[in-house]
């Protein structure tokens, strides 16, 4: 029965969203996984190939339930890189490293699933992952199955050492003009050859090229827009604006990936953290935690825990926040974090004032904004927890902080 979901999903889009809709072509028919974006947390930005092991895995399990996370919704124990040997076994499949893994994988993954957690893995399209681990290149089904086998919920596919003009491949063929869609291609069809045993969420990890959004709906429920997070403010600012313009692409089933959070990371000002997470919220990214969670500083886990944040990110019309002009508003820039932002949710609207190109008293009036019928309507901005009525909103932002609300009818 192809695409259930999307038909029962589409009877509550509002009518001024159908135009959405009519972009979101080419969706899995998966019922169970990637409807809303992902959750959770991966070992890469905590300490790289280190953290690529039962230890951390299993810690930030228990983390995530102490918390509080795995009730807001934060379910996947992501591993990244490095969690393999250096080389295949005779049969061909790839061997966990056993001084990260002495039980193995699936013993770990029992373990996660009984905690009410999901557990995901991560490879490449290429000969080699990037940090030079076996990839899955002509290895894609038998990767598949072992994953079933493993009952491996999530699996990241990333993009190096694919086939480039140069020879022999690169780490990265970044610049040349490449086809990437085959090998992901090959790699959906691996892991929708498994499906009857297990479905597993996969997730693009191709850097935006290509301009995957336009197709990466067809193979998988997220694909990377960009090149990586670096966790600094320049990379916030890059891959933030860029999912501005490429909004109308998330929808149920299939989300721009901004990359994983650099959340408690200490590379980020408090202000910058709060603009990170509320811009990765509305945009319908996937939340992915980026952080130790023995060590995070309260004041960052507090913003991975604000309630309202994950409730517009996790909302069932799946529509991501994109820029709109208010009369008198400066032209949009490219790589800028423009100021003002709205998106429809499935009880209302978002909309959010970015101090990323400076502090400010911003205003908007409700007949302004795309989506709002004018008039008196209810807010509430998920920072502060401030609520107001009226027809316009005033607000003020801070220097590279952003103010997210809700807005309702009225009840
Ligand atoms: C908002 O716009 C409406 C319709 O244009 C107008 O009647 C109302 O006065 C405006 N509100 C404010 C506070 O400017």
């Amino acid at each position: 029965m192809p695409n259930m979901h999307r038909i029962s999903l589409l009877a509550l889009v509002p009518s001024a969203t159908l135009a959405h809709a009519a972009v979101l072509r080419n969706r899995l028919d998966d019922t169970n996984v990637g409807l809303t974006p992902s959750m959770g947390w991966s070992s890469w930005n905590v300490a790289q190939c280190d953290a690529a092991s039962e230890e951390y895995a299993m810690t930030t399990a228990n983390k995530l339930s102490e918390l509080g996370l795995k009730d807001l919704g934060y379910e996947y124990v992501n591993i990244d890189d490095c969690w393999t040997t250096k080389q295949r076994d005779g049969n061909g499949n790839l061997v966990p490293d056993p001084n990260k893994w002495p039980r193995g994988i699936r013993p770990v993954v029992d373990d996660i699933h009984a905690m009410g957690l999901k557990f995901g893995l991560y490879g490449c399209a290429g000969t080699l992952t990037c940090a030079s681990y076996p990839g899955s290149e002509d290895h894609e089904y038998q990767d598949a199955q072992l994953l079933a086998d493993w009952d491996v919920d999530f699996w990241k596919h990333d993009n190096c050492f694919t086939e480039c003009p140069v020879t022999p491949p690169p780490q990265t063929c970044w610049g040349y003009p490449v086809n990437t869609e085959p090998w992901y291609a090959k790699m959906a069809d691996a892991i929708q050859s498994v499906k009857a045993q297990k479905e597993i969420l996969f997730n693009l990890c191709q850097w935006g090229r290509n301009e995957v959004w336009t197709w990466g709906d067809k193979y998988g429920h997220s694909w990377r827009i960009e090149n990586d997070n670096w966790g600094d403010w320049a990379s916030v600012v890059r891959i933030g604006s860029k999912a501005g313009e490429i909004a109308q692409y998330s929808g149920p089933g299939g989300f721009n990936d901004l990359d994983m959070l650099f959340i408690g990371n200490n590379k980020l000002t408090h202000n910058q953290e709060r603009l990170h997470f509320g811009l990765w919220a509305i945009a319908k990214s996937p939340l992915i935690i980026g952080a130790d969670l023995t060590t995070i500083p309260t004041s960052s886990l507090d913003i991975l825990r604000n309630k309202d944040l994950v409730a517009i990110n996790q909302d069932p019309l799946g529509a991501a926040a994109t820029p709109f002009r208010p009369s008198n508003s400066p032209e949009p820039a490219s790589g800028e974090i423009y100021p003002y932002w709205a998106g429809p949710l499935s009880n209302g609207a978002v909309v959010a004032f970015s101090g990323a190109n400076g502090a400010g008293d911003f205003s908007v009036n409700f007949s302004e904004v795309p989506g709002l019928e004018g008039g008196e309507h209810c807010w509430k901005e998920a920072y502060s927890g401030q609520e107001g009525r009226g027809d316009s909103l005033s607000f003020s932002v801070e220097q590279d902080d952003i103010a997210v609300f809700t807005v309702t009818d009225c009840a």
